[in-house]
């Protein structure tokens, strides 16, 4: 498993920047960081020791962010959650994210079935956008957790929002999110076809990498 620690500091950095206006980093900001922390190290640990069990590390790699403070306020504006902002946002589910990718589908099922079967995981909801994509072609294991924070004078319930895929579903992903962000305004009349026609390609590629892997198990 490989991490990135510059992109997560580099994100934090910027949610501590924007409010650095505001005076201070509001603690309710600090307490998504602190759950990110919490479970990336669940999720190291998991990392490790199922491959020191297994000879297989279950997770590639692992991204997490805060989402922006501006990025906060407009989804809060968006769904009419009310104009506190800050009150506001415990409403959403996604302030706090954590990407898992996985070399194999299988990781991803069990991945997840580690995390949310410890005691302190608490599983919200769950979206198998691998059993039913969605129209674009759209793959990916979301689940919503919430895990106790546990701070100087009380504990906090922080939601998270965790993404588990493969390393195909993480290119297909990434390159989509890129493409529509290009076109936004102009869509080329095969785009939808092609996109989703590129992420059956992926699930294939997923598939032949699962029937090698069980070859040589
Ligand atoms: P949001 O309000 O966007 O968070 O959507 P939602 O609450 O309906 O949740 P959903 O599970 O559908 O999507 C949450 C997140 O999954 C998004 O913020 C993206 O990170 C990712 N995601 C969902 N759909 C797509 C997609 O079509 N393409 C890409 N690249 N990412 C997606
Ligand atoms: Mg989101």
């Amino acid at each position: 498993m490989t991490t990135d620690p510059a992109a997560e500091d580099a994100s934090l950095r910027e949610v501590a920047d924007e409010l650095a206006v505001a005076g201070q980093l509001p603690r309710f900001l600090l307490m998504y960081k602190f759950a990110i922390e919490e479970l990336m190290t669940k999720l190291r640990i998991l990392s490790e020791e199922f491959d020191f069990v297994h000879q297989h590390d279950p997770i590639e790699h692992i991204t997490s962010r805060v989402k922006r403070p501006e990025a906060i306020k407009e989804k809060v504006h968006r769904r009419g959650l009310g104009t506190d902002w800050v009150s506001a946002a415990g409403a959403l589910d996604d302030i706090a994210g954590i990407r898992v990718v996985c070399p194999f589908v299988s990781d991803v099922y069990e991945v997840a079935r580690m995390l949310t079967a410890q005691d302190d995981v608490e599983l919200l909801r769950t979206k198998d956008y691998i059993a039913s994509p969605k129209a674009n072609g759209y793959r990916s294991l979301h689940l919503i957790v919430r895990i106790p924070v546990f701070l100087s004078d009380r504990v906090e319930k922080v939601k998270v929002e965790v993404q588990l895929r493969t390393i195909a579903m993480d290119f297909w992903a990434a390159v989509e999110h890129k493409l529509s962000y290009k076109y936004r305004d102009s869509v080329p009349p095969d785009f939808a076809g092609e996109l989703s026609a590129a992420a059956r390609t992926a699930a294939d590629l997923d598939r032949r990498m699962a029937a090698l892997h069980e070859r040589i198990r």
